[in-house]
């Protein structure tokens, strides 16, 4: 240990057993006198390197290593940006990380920035300005990286020079460069001399995930992930992070540029329409207008009164490439219009229904936003009204047509519930089946079952009336909760669904019908019997 070293050491060692001796008169005073000696004598800029090659790091570790024994722990406690050090006694563990706010802030509930101030003491080398920006460059592996942080900083009492601020972790053992950083001040001509440079880090330094890390009760999982619409933040906060979700939200918002608005997802309620219902937690909540890009296209709406997800651009593209230009699309829950509009863009005829009033506006809206306007027929009714209305009227017509060589798709992206809508299918159609294709269905569904593609295709089979063993395909859209998918079935109509078989003219032999509408009949049949009004 070098004489500077030394001087610290019994500063800091002094100053401790002040505070151990506090209630003996006698041993604190002299432990007092003694602290006061040795830190008059550590008031020199540079120290470190000079007579021991073990640079303040190493000491600052061997003190730490000793006073684990003793009843308090290091801490250093320092001016705001200087490099003098002041060793001090701290009844609180050593925080060597940068990562760490100040410890005070845990359990906090309204968010205090001022509260996440800490002294820290950093490596740092000086180095001529005129060399500062090819050193760094050099240099930026070992060098501090923080949020926000300066990492070279001119010194105040010589114009010409600048300490370059290291990163204390990725010092050698012994708190000295490695070789390579060695080499690279060599060449540089620059002195390896290590600086002790006391700052402090602020709210501003630290990463939102710190922070929260820093205030939530310890061990509790802390989560910064949220979805992003436009400039609102929304979140699906657990139960655990309720009592501080106002200050989550807020720190979501400091931390994520363009976003001004944060939101928690609330589960409880069920709404008609499917859109989230949710909390504002902080920021503007006077402006939940927002407007979003999605593979290439815009969309606006009021994020509180209409669905939309971000997840699911994926689903949407993929969909809309299994279309051509000239198809038919009907968008029996089209939301906003993330599946319509691309289609419409494509140059496909779409018919697209929404039974949210808010939600057929913002579709319209995002209808001439997207130049779309003319090829989108828009519609504001219940789905079944509109499979039986619109879309059966428009289904007819395509299916007359002798010589069309585009297809028909029906899409109906309401996972809770439009598996229940597909018996609309059934018998929906008159007369001889069209010789050209029949529509293809898309429909979206949940499923928490083990086997959720079997599942679903169960699940169809029995809303249809008929096997799809071998004609249907089954996709994972995505992972909604660990133990609930989301799936998308697509199958061609069959013909026997769509049509009214002529058997159901009385005194038609039922046997002519195939197995599957054979079964149909037979529970309608049934039912009739049971509830004659039906
Ligand atoms: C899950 S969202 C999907 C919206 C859009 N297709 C998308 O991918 O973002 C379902 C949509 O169905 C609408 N909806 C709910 N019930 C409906 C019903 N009975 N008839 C028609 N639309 C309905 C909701 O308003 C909502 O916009």
């Amino acid at each position: 240990m070098g004489p500077v070293q030394t001087c610290l050491f019994v500063t800091f060692l002094s100053e401790h057993l002040h505070n151990v001796y506090k209630t003996n008169n006698f041993l604190s005073r002299i432990c007092r006198q003694l602290n006061g000696l040795f830190a008059g004598l550590l008031k020199t800029k540079d120290f470190g390197t000079t007579a021991s090659h073990i640079s303040f790091p190493a000491i600052w570790k061997l003190w730490d290593q000793s006073l684990h024994r003793l009843p308090g722990h290091l801490s250093v406690v320092a001016q705001s940006n200087s490099i003098f050090t002041k060793p001090e006694m701290f009844d609180k563990k050593v925080e060597l990380d940068l990562n760490v706010p100040h410890p005070r802030v845990r359990g906090m509930t309204l968010l205090n920035r001022d509260a996440f101030k800490r002294n820290v003491v950093v490596p740092a080398i000086k180095v001529n300005k005129d060399i500062t920006n090819k050193l760094v460059k050099s240099l930026k592996e070992v060098m501090i990286k923080r949020p926000g942080l300066k990492r070279v900083i001119e010194d105040p009492e010589d114009e010409g020079r600048r300490f370059i601020l290291l990163d204390p972790h990725k010092m050698s053992a012994d708190g000295s460069l490695g070789q390579p950083e060695k080499e690279i001040l060599k060449s540089f001509n620059v002195s390896p001399k290590i600086i002790s440079y006391n700052m402090e880090l602020t709210y501003d330094h630290f990463k939102a995930e710190e922070i929260l890390q820093a205030v939530l009760p310890e061990g509790q999982e802390v989560t910064t992930a949220f979805s992003r619409v436009g400039h609102i933040a929304h979140l699906n906060l657990r139960d655990h992070q309720l009592p501080y979700k106002h200050l989550i939200g807020q720190v979501i918002i400091d931390k994520n540029n363009g976003i001004t608005c944060a939101v928690n997802k609330i589960n409880t309620i069920e709404s008609a329409y499917r859109n989230f219902q949710m909390e504002v937690l902080a920021g503007d909540e006077s402006n939940m207008t927002t407007k979003v890009k999605e593979n290439y296209l815009s969309y606006e709406f009021d994020f509180s009164k209409v669905y939309w997800n971000p997840r699911l651009s994926t689903e949407h593209a993929r969909i809309v490439n299994l279309l051509k230009s000239d198809d038919v699309l009907f968008d029996v829950f089209a939301g906003v219009g993330p599946f319509a509009i691309p289609a419409a863009k494509k140059n496909c005829i779409v018919f697209a229904n929404d039974l949210n009033p808010e939600s057929y506006k913002w579709l319209q809206r995002n209808c001439k936003l997207n130049k779309v306007d003319t090829k989108v027929q828009v519609f504001n009714m219940d789905g079944r009204e509109f499979m039986k209305g619109p879309m059966k009227e428009e289904l007819i017509k395509q299916l007359s047509l002798k010589e069309r060589k585009s297809s028909l798709h029906i899409v109906m992206n309401l996972p809770a519930m439009a598996i229940d809508f597909l018996d609309v299918f059934q018998d929906l159609l008159d007369g001889e089946p069209s010789s050209t294709e029949l529509p293809i269905v898309h429909c979206h569904c949940f499923s928490k079952h083990e086997n959720p593609a079997q599942d679903v295709q169960q699940r169809a089979e029995a809303c249809l009336g008929t096997s799809l063993e071998g004609l249907c395909s089954v996709e994972l859209v995505r992972n909604v909760a660990p133990n609930k998918d989301m799936m998308c079935i697509s199958f061609c109509l069959p013909a026997e669904v769509l049509y009214k078989p002529p058997s159901s003219l009385a005194g038609v032999d039922n046997t002519q019908q195939p197995e599957s509408k054979r079964l149909r009949l037979t529970e309608d049949t049934l039912d009739e019997k049971v509830n004659p009004v039906l």
